[in-house]
């Protein structure tokens, strides 16, 4: 029997689909109608090899989609919650611009620093706060600075001023110094890098002295501030004192 007889009865499809109508197209004259009573008639299987093919390989893109798909709402689901350290904000580091020398006086003055206190000078620059303490009031003084070229100069000034023995200038960034030793610290810093020295300011001992010249520290009420006007540069410069532990704005203002 020819493809054509068999298929007219109903039988051979798969054999009759081979050859004849693929994708619309009549092959040997066989019309779509026929072809497709045909299939109905004898089989669920696609017309021609290609049309299988390309239904088995539809189907398994789906199913690996599928799994993986699945594969990640399961990790998301059953991984526990990663909390990663938030990232070190960037902060600009502060210019050095020195403090005048009549305003240091003032912020020593402020902060009551007297022979036993330990003054630390975040920043340093050329070293003028912690050299003033240390003549001034007898008192250890500690200068932390990262440039190398502020160290340098503030230990040859230290020098000049014969405080060597009392004073020490460490080439550092502020924020991997340990302020437990300090009972008076200073800055003159920009106000985003007071603000993130809190965390280490809050690890001092009861009764330290925090004094910032010109800025403030968020959300931290100070105990004073003062407006000076310096007869070097004849600029009104204010100058902030907070006592540890700090005071939260808002938290100890009940009325
Ligand atoms: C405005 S000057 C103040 C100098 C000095 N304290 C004074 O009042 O005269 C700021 C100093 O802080 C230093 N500085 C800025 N950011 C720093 C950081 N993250 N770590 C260490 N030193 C820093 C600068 O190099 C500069 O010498």
């Amino acid at each position: 029997m020819g493809n054509f007889e068999a298929l007219k009865d109903g039988q051979m499809a798969d054999t009759a689909s081979e050859g004849r109508s693929c994708c619309g197209v009549n092959i040997k004259g066989v019309s779509s109608e026929q072809h497709s009573s045909t299939k109905h008639s004898s089989t669920k299987k696609s017309c021609c090899p290609f049309l299988r093919w390309r239904t088995q390989i539809i189907f398994g893109l789906l199913l690996v989609g599928f799994l993986i798909g699945l594969g990640i709402a399961w990790q998301s689901w059953s991984a526990p919650p990663t909390y990663a350290p938030p990232a070190k904000r960037p902060l600009h580091d502060a210019p050095f611009v020195p403090t005048p020398h009549d305003i240091v006086a003032e912020m020593l003055k402020l902060a009551e620093v007297g022979p036993n206190d330990v003054v630390y000078d975040l920043g340093c620059g050329d070293g003028r706060i912690v050299i003033a303490a240390a003549k001034t009031y007898g008192c250890k003084a500690v200068g932390v600075d990262k440039d190398p070229k502020r160290i340098a100069e503030s230990r040859a000034n230290a020098e000049k001023e014969g405080v060597q023995g009392r004073v020490q200038f460490i080439q550092d960034d502020i924020f991997n110094i340990d302020l437990s030793p300090a009972t008076v610290v200073t800055l003159y810093l920009l106000p985003q890098l007071n603000n993130a020295l809190v965390p280490q300011i809050e690890k001092m001992k009861p009764g330290s002295r925090i004094v910032s010249h010109d800025f403030d520290i968020d959300g931290v009420k100070p105990q004073k501030v003062l407006r000076v006007e310096s007869e070097e540069d004849h600029r009104e410069h204010t100058i902030y004192l907070w006592v540890t532990p700090l005071k939260k704005i808002g938290e100890f203002d009940l009325p």
